[in-house]
């Protein structure tokens, strides 16, 4: 039997409604709630949650309104290789995505979602991504089984019943199903963290603009408005539409005179985005000030302004921060600290025996007794024996607003101009501190070309350069070549191009020291590159780009003499020959869709440094 719809009034929309409804007669839910995003459907959910083990309840004095989850110790991360981008055609996905002919795919997950629900309640999720009503913003409605994606759905995005006033009768939302894949037979006890521990697909139908997925109740998988709509179906979505939707922070810089210019940032995952977004400049740098928009992701598009000149226009899509919670402290981003204070879900973090958390790096020294991420008792002997209270994964979930140095236009519907755009990546050679693309196309190419080093924790190997263009290589929804190519159409589309930047703050020693201090003073650099975007500043023209003379930074306050600079912006000629080599065999990948314009410009790239070199 199936469960009633049990539509509220206010859902006026009868597409939205079939569709709910056709989703329960697959899934065979006990219930259906629709989420109103209220406040007392939180805390009932919450309270819920905690009754089944679910949820702790934090120490109400220390983190007010908090909660800790502990996920199954088979789900916590994203699975990128459960991922799929299931367009009509292979060639549309290209070679750096999981692809599955979409009617197959449809018949394998119609049997896995056949009577998934059973048992459970259908949570019915309606939000937008960016400010209600905001001509950047899209909606989406998620279908899921599970309550602590109803209340993480409520921090990271704009949930509940207003959305379906934007909606009305009849506008257009990105369908999202997930279950956690664990139905429960009449009188099952239900698991703490229910999921499919074997079978798990993140899957995504680009042409019909639809998310399905299975098995996971964690993060990106399960949380579907953030990796899954707001970059892999939204690129494609920009793509058709003349926009970019990108795996990139904004921050807003404000020079003493209240001068404010924003940039958008793109770093690999686990390189620090977050603690840049919420950068505290270093005292000496007087006046200098760093606001944050979004640490994430960024929805751009082009705007006409009142002065005839187009530019693009930047939102954070999401309402909160899904922060890795390992090596934030007071000193790494004390602004993201100040963030959890209160009205925060941590999972897979340690429990102290007050009732609050703890992670690796929060404090110096670990407290003596710890319940880890796995419900098992844990003392500083098993941290000194590898063994980690926190899963290196762990995450919270912050409502932004709550962050100190949230942007006063972070909710504003208009988004904010974007003067400059900033790639960087780990690299401990070879790609000197920062340098400013010759032109749009020349950005596009150091964008598409971006690689980073994995670290032994992530990947097993250290030191191994994985490519990771504009930092989207697991979140582009279509080819690679394609999407490229957009780039080099997207700079055409606008008068004021922001200028494109390349960073890197790990370059290392032959000590294997890090050479650059990074955090706060990467302020230093950031302050150069508004300057350039303002033409106030001067550099010099070198193979790769523009770069700064040592006096073109400033250095008030930070030991630093001629030949350190000297050794973090160091064009190495032979290590720049095998970088490039490394560009062909990337470009070699992508195929037919591979743009000429950026072939070429390898070819010429080469050219210029050997000459140099010479
Ligand atoms: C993230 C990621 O979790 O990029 O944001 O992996
Ligand atoms: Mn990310």
């Amino acid at each position: 039997m199936t469960a009633p719809l049990n539509a509220p009034d206010y859902v006026k929309h009868e597409g939205l409604k079939k569709w709910v409804a056709d989703i329960a007669a697959l899934t065979q839910p006990d219930h259906i709630h629709w989420a109103d995003g209220t406040q007392e459907e939180y805390d009932r959910l919450c309270a819920e949650m905690v009754k089944a083990g679910t949820l702790i309840k934090l120490n109400e004095a220390k983190r007010p309104n908090s909660y800790l989850a502990f996920s199954d110790p088979s789900d916590v991360a994203r699975v990128e290789d459960r991922t799929y981008i299931c367009s009509e055609k292979k060639e549309d996905a290209g070679p750096t995505n999981n692809w599955e002919e979409p009617a197959k795919m449809r018949e394998t997950l119609n049997g896995l979602f056949k009577g998934c629900m059973k048992g459970r309640t259908m949570y019915v999720i309606p939000f937008s991504m960016g400010p209600l009503g905001s001509p950047i913003a899209h909606i989406g409605v998620e279908i899921s089984d599970s309550a602590y994606v109803v209340v993480n759905m409520r921090t990271m995005t704009r949930m509940g019943k207003a959305v379906h006033d934007v909606l009305g009768t009849d506008g257009e939302f990105v369908p999202c199903v997930h279950t956690v894949g664990a139905p429960l037979e009449a009188g099952q006890q239900d698991a703490k963290w229910p999921c499919n521990p074997t079978v798990k697909y993140i899957v995504h139908y680009p042409e019909t603009r639809e998310i399905w997925s299975y098995g996971s109740g964690y993060g990106g998988n399960a949380l579907l408005g953030k990796k899954c709509f707001a970059l892999r179906i939204a690129s494609t979505m920009a793509r058709d539409q003349g926009w970019l939707a990108e795996h990139m922070l904004i921050l807003g810089v404000e020079s003493p005179e209240g001068e404010k210019s924003y940039v958008a940032a793109a770093f690999p995952s686990a390189c620090g985005k977050t603690n840049f977004a919420m950068l505290i400049p270093p005292k000496t740098l007087d006046g200098w000030k760093i606001t944050t928009i979004g640490d994430d992701i960024a929805w751009i598009k082009p705007r006409v302004d009142a002065d005839g000149v187009t530019r693009f226009y930047a939102i954070n899509p999401e309402a909160g921060f899904f922060g890795v919670a390992p090596g934030t402290s007071e000193k790494t981003n004390f602004n993201a600290l100040a963030t959890l204070k209160e009205n925060i879900i941590f999972t897979n973090v340690a429990l102290t025996d007050d009732g609050d958390v703890w992670w690796e790096g929060l404090t110096k020294q670990a407290p003596d007794h710890l319940i880890d991420w796995q419900g098992n008792d844990w003392t500083p002997e098993d941290g000194k024996a590898g063994k980690k209270a926190a899963h290196a994964n762990s995450r919270f979930t912050a409502p932004a607003g709550q962050c100190p140095s949230v942007d006063a236009a972070w909710e504003d519907p208009a988004g904010v101009p974007i003067s400059a755009f900033i790639f960087g990546g780990r690299r401990a050679t070879t790609v000197p501190l920062v340098y400013q693309a010759f032109n749009w196309n020349y950005g596009v190419y150091m964008a598409a070309t971006l690689g980073s080093e994995t670290t032994a924790a992530a990947f097993g190997q250290q030191g191994v350069v994985r490519r990771d263009p504009f930092a989207m290589l697991p979140f582009c929804g279509y080819h690679m070549g394609d999407y490229f190519n957009h780039w080099l159409k997207m700079g055409k589309t606008v008068d004021a191009t922001p200028k494109i930047f390349c960073v890197n703050w790990f370059r290392m020693n032959e000590k294997g020291e890090f050479m650059w201090p990074g955090f706060g003073d990467n302020m230093r650099v950031l302050k150069w590159i508004v300057q350039r975007c303002k033409g106030t500043v001067a550099a010099k023209e070198t193979v790769l780009g523009w770069m700064p003379k040592f006096e073109d930074i400033d250095w008030t306050g930070l030991e630093i003499n001629k030949d350190e600079f000297e050794a973090l912006t160091t064009i190495d000629a032979d290590a720049w020959k095998s970088e490039l080599a490394g560009h062909k065999e990337w470009f070699d990948k992508m195929g037919e869709k591979m743009p000429r314009e950026l072939v070429l410009k390898r070819e010429l790239f080469e050219m210029g440094i050997f000459k140099d070199a010479a």
